[in-house]
């Protein structure tokens, strides 16, 4: 299947999933609820999402089952965007080509939104169906610690703390790998969870997954320069203008796009051990360079 084609089935399959998750907002305090889907529903690339499915069918599994994983790597990952258009945070008025959560809606309940995305996450890992009790344990494991201290929250942090300051390059590999690479790790290892998958085809996704969540979060800085606005959906410039440590500030865009050039090589090479059936992943690390949004 062509990457385009398989990205739009894959982001159609967890919006219409993602929906089905969502509480159904009757109550007095259902402002929340539509802060969530606000933010949750419509918009996005899905890239993490499409991970998820993606892995699990190349290790045998069937898409299907691991939709509620899919679903629950893009509510963490909505939660964290949210949070981090916070004025306290990044600042940002603009997510998903319309106002963030906490401009459509208040800062206090752009906040709870966020805290109820989190749970509402392990409570959707906890529909699966078809899948082994100890791999849904496994699975929610992991996305747990990718979420966490050791994984986005800490990233999240260093970057927080990195503004305006001369860090070392093994600072910034050290707050991408956690802000960035634990989630999408997380979503490439719970799809090879749910399938099952042996501890070879285990350790080559997380390879493959740092190594493009590493490209992925290049780009992310040499688009917050680039790209267009509107196109985008979310500020241009507001890393300069919060004074953030990026690959862009350290290397420039040129570099920037070679190391993530490089580093795309080295994903695809991880992707031996899945044989043909990894064509879409590889695919997939090439669309992830060169995207535009
Ligand atoms: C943006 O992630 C935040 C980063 C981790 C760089 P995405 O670019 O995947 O955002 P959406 O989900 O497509 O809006
Ligand atoms: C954010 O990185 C990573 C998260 C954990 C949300 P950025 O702050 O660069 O993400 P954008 O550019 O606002 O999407
Ligand atoms: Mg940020
Ligand atoms: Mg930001
Ligand atoms: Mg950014």
């Amino acid at each position: 299947m062509k990457c385009k084609e398989f990205l739009e089935n894959s982001a159609n399959l967890t919006e219409r999933a993602l929906e089905k998750y969502l509480p159904e907002s009757k109550e007095e305090y259902k402002i929340v609820a539509d802060a969530m889907r606000y933010s949750l529903i419509g918009g996005g690339k899905r890239i993490r999402a499409a991970l998820c499915l993606e892995f699990c069918r190349v290790c045998g599994g069937n898409t299907e089952d691991a939709l509620p994983f899919a679903c629950a790597v893009e509510m963490i990952h909505a939660y964290s965007l949210i949070h981090d258009d916070l004025p306290c945070m990044d600042n940002d008025d603009m997510r998903r080509g319309k106002p963030s959560c906490h401009k459509a809606f208040t800062e206090d309940m752009a906040l709870l939104a966020g805290d109820a995305l989190q749970p509402l996450a392990f409570e959707t890992i906890f529909t699966a169906k078809n899948v082994k009790p100890e791999n849904i344990i496994r699975a929610a494991n992991v996305l747990a610690k990718a979420a966490g201290y050791n994984g986005m929250v800490g990233g999240q942090v260093l970057d927080l703390d990195a503004e305006g300051k001369e860090i070392s390059y093994q600072t910034l590999l050290n707050i991408e790998t956690l802000k960035t690479g634990a989630l999408i790790s997380s979503a490439c290892e719970m799809g090879c969870i749910v399938a099952d998958a042996d501890d070879e085809k285990i350790t080559a996704a997380k390879s493959y997954a740092s190594k493009i969540g590493r490209v992925f979060q290049m780009i992310d800085d040499v688009l917050d320069v680039t790209a267009d606005e509107e196109e985008l959906g979310k500020p241009v410039g507001s890393d300069e203008e919060n004074l953030k440590t990026t690959y862009v500030s350290m290397f420039g865009i040129e570099k920037t796009c070679q190391m993530a050039e490089e580093l795309t090589n080295e994903a695809i090479n991880d992707l031996a051990v899945f044989g043909d059936e990894a064509e879409t992943l590889k695919q997939l690390a090439i669309f992830l360079l060169h995207r535009k949004k």
